[in-house]
């Protein structure tokens, strides 16, 4: 049989799929990228009503611009230092049309399936204007992002009030007056109660662990910048001054009221907010401790108190979803997630995942380097290590870090090291075609 032409399927344009169609495109193989939105952007196109996109109106990201930006596309002179999610968007869309990447991304169409056939492709199942449609591939690449799928608590008894979750928040002003809990201790639930603490009622947050809540500032620079400047160091020493530095910044938690911390720095993933204490210390928040269940409008908790509340938004997380793979075939909700550089596929060469991890800092500049990777992977420059399952593997059992174990910790890698791991596999890539 005739060998099929090299085509390539990006699912996703949002941060990580603009950099894989770019990088792809860079090795002049053809690229079909598919996207059920109408624009670039992916997470960062706010909207008011329900969509992909989990940011609210007033969301600035955690990791700053000096962090947070393409090599390929540094960030135009007078963005904050932490920019809005209205200058990540428009930093993403001037990044598609920077590099004419538009004319390979079909907007609007949602992959439905993606299936191998015997040859070693995929067939893609797309859905545009209600129409459904086959296409074929030879190689797939999974942008799709991974917080937009809301992972909901259970907890005995009913709540009457309104219950929503943080990817349905999109602005304080519907909760103005109101009785509002918070629950989690990530970095939307600390932003949201912020937020509804400005113009509700009353606003209580329930952490079910202590927390360390980093700011956004050391030493008048953004944080990530402070701490890189230690990436010399082994991550462990890292982390055990980058602890010492917060509690020297903010105190225990404790003299906040709220749960005593347990764990060592890095062993969640960071929450990075500079009011949340503020406002706790204002009376504006409330602590409080895990909820033990629910009975009309009234929250009980374990700590034997109880209270009334017209509003509980849970802040709980995102599940790892890929609605187009046959739950057999593919499913890494649970965890482990085991991939080599969380992007190639132990048995299936011919897949790849961008922008599937989460780093102590911000992903697309990961998912850039990844991208760089994957396409030296399809043009034949870097090839598979001949151990690849045994490096699937040791992912899941030598994580960067040790973490708590709970279900949203199961892709964490450290920011620095990771690029560095990229960027050693993408010039090994090179030497080979040198010397070749
Ligand atoms: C409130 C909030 C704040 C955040 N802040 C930060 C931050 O400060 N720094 C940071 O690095 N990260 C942050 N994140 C994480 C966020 O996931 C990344 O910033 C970034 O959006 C990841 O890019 P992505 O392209 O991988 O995924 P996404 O941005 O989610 O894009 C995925 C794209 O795939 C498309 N898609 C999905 N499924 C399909 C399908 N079946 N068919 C067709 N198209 C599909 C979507 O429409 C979307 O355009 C934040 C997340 C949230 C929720
Ligand atoms: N401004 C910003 O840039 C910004 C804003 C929001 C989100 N984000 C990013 O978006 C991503 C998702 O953040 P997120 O805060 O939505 O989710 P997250 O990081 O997964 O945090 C979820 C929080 O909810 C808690 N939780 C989960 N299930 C629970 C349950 N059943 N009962 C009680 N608590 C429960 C978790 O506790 P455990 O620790 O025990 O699991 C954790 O505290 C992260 O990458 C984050 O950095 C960034």
């Amino acid at each position: 049989m005739e060998k099929s032409k090299q085509r390539v399927c990006v699912i996703g344009a949002g941060p990580s799929g603009i950099a894989a169609i770019k990088n792809i495109r860079d090795k002049g193989i053809e690229v079909q990228a598919f996207d059920f939105n109408h624009d670039v952007g992916g997470n960062w196109i706010y909207s008011e009503s329900a969509s992909h996109s989990s940011v609210f109106e007033t969301t600035h990201i955690i990791s700053s611009k000096s962090l947070s930006q393409y090599e390929d596309f540094p960030f135009p002179e007078g963005v904050a230092d932490y920019p809005s999610h209205t200058e990540l968007r428009t930093y993403f869309q001037a990044y598609a049309k920077h590099f004419n990447l538009y004319p390979f991304i079909q907007f609007n169409t949602l992959v439905k399936h993606c299936a191998r056939l015997d040859e070693n492709l995929w067939e893609v199942t797309i859905e545009k204007n209600g129409e459904e449609a086959k296409e074929i591939f030879t190689d797939l690449v999974v942008c799709n992002g991974h917080h937009w799928q809301p992972k909901y608590p259970d907890y005995p008894g009913t709540f009457t009030g309104e219950f929503l979750h943080s990817h349905m928040y999109k602005k304080a002003a519907p909760f103005a007056a109101k009785k509002v809990l918070v629950i989690g201790g990530g970095n939307s639930a600390c932003d949201v109660a912020v937020e509804t603490s400005r113009i509700s009622e009353k606003t209580a947050i329930s952490w079910r662990r202590g927390y360390r809540i980093l700011p956004k500032f050391l030493m008048g620079k953004p944080s990530d910048v402070f701490a890189s400047s230690m990436i010399f160091l082994p991550i462990s020493i890292r982390n055990f001054l980058a602890g010492i530095l917060v509690r020297l910044a903010t105190g225990p938690n404790e003299m906040y009221g709220l749960p005593k911390v347990k764990h060592k720095f890095g062993a969640t993933h960071p929450t990075v907010n500079s009011e949340l204490l503020y406002k706790i210390r204002h009376g504006k928040v409330k602590p409080k401790g895990d909820i033990e269940r629910f009975e009309g409008k009234t929250v009980h908790f374990k700590d034997g108190s109880s209270e009334l509340f017209d509003v509980v938004i849970a802040c709980t997380g995102y599940v790892l979803a890929h609605p187009f793979f046959a739950k057999d075939f593919l499913n890494y909700s649970e965890g482990p997630v085991p991939l080599y550089l969380k992007m190639f596929h132990p048995t299936y060469a011919n897949l790849f995942f961008v922008g599937m991890f989460q780093p102590l800092g911000c992903i697309w500049p990961g998912a850039e380097q990844q991208s760089k990777l994957a396409a030296l992977a399809l043009s034949g420059e870097w090839q598979r290590p001949s151990n690849i399952k045994y490096l699937c593997e040791r992912e899941v059992t030598h994580p960067h870090m040790n973490q708590i174990v709970t279900s949203r910790h199961t892709i964490t890698v450290d920011f620095h090291k990771f690029i560095r791991d990229l960027k050693r596999q993408i010039k090994s890539a090179r030497f080979i075609k040198k010397v070749s």
